[in-house]
């Protein structure tokens, strides 16, 4: 039976530790303990949209090591179906290093190991993908393979331009992607480098893309829908974070499950709003992402 979403990207071991302050550069800081947290913006992703509620496969590649045994089986533990979860020789599985400062703000960096190695020809045998209702795409894995994957599937297609893009994106890309989720630095640099800040900024830029819609994420400002022309601002809801990690992934999932449900994308943004800020309510990537009831519950009690 075909699955709802399936999620293509990374799975990565988070090494978070919480600073007051993220360093500068040249700068050392003293910072809490370390702890080892199940991340990676596919895995994340895709442990959201089960948590969701919805059928989930992960396609991705980890190392044939006690991290990527570590992440499989944590996928696992929650719904996920791995049996495209490939290992890789020779290869760790990825890493990120991620400081959280007191404001919930983090910096991450990504040492992508294995997920760097998942090809097109890995998507060839992928057979998920074709007949899934919702293909969920980051940028954590080669860009030839993102490509590829839009290409074979037949349901929608979300692409998340997260990390941005250091090279400009194929056209073929955008053509082919039927909802762009960036944030306002992905945005930017899709759009060629150019600044926007303006609400109004921000549609006029994301509606000069080919693909079919855009929804912007905006932190604290919400998020907005661009779609056939029109652009709907979406707010959100006013908290105070304890760790912004993983909020643009439920974000993402989000989307993905209201698409599945049969939701429009104004509906599919208010809610996706409210799963992000309460993901931004507890630490850590994998730990924060909530069910539905979790949602609610959160953002009531905070
Ligand atoms: O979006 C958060 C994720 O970004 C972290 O879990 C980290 O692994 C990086 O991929």
């Amino acid at each position: 039976m075909p699955v709802d979403i399936v999620v293509v990207g990374s799975c990565n071991l988070d090494l978070v530790v919480n600073v007051d302050n993220i360093p500068q550069v040249g700068q050392t800081v003293l910072g809490g303990d370390l702890k080892r947290i199940p991340g990676g913006k596919g895995a994340n992703q895709a442990v959201a949209a089960s948590r969701l509620g919805k059928s989930v496969a992960m396609v991705g590649r980890v190392g044939e090591d006690d991290n990527g045994k570590f992440l499989q089986s944590n996928l696992e533990d929650n719904g996920v179906n791995t049996e495209y979860l490939l290992k890789t020789p020779d290869i760790p599985t990825g890493v990120a290093l991620i400081s959280v400062q007191d404001d919930g703000d983090n910096a991450i960096v990504v040492s992508p190991g294995a997920n760097g190695k998942l090809s097109p020809e890995d998507i060839a045998v992928a057979s998920p993908i074709a007949g899934a209702r919702v293909v969920l795409l980051q940028a954590e894995i080669p860009i030839e393979t993102v490509v590829a994957t839009a290409r074979v599937a037949e349901g929608t297609v979300i692409w998340n331009p997260a990390p941005a893009p250091s090279e400009s994106v194929p056209l073929e890309l955008l053509d082919l992607v039927d909802v762009l989720i960036p944030n306002q630095t992905e945005l930017e640099l899709i759009g060629g480098n150019r600044k926007v800040d303006t609400l109004e900024s921000i549609s006029e830029l994301a509606k000069t893309f080919p693909c079919s819609s855009t929804i912007v994420t905006l932190g604290e400002r919400g998020a907005v829908v661009v779609a056939s022309n029109e652009a709907v601002h979406i707010p959100a809801p006013t908290i105070s974070p304890l760790d912004t990690t993983g909020a643009g992934d439920s974000f993402c999932a989000a989307i993905a499950v209201s698409l599945v449900e049969g939701k429009d994308l104004v509906e599919a943004a208010q809610w996706a709003v409210q799963v992000g800020a309460a993901t931004t309510l507890v630490a850590g990537a994998q730990p924060s992402l909530p069910t539905s009831e979790e949602v609610l519950q959160r953002l009531e009690n905070w």
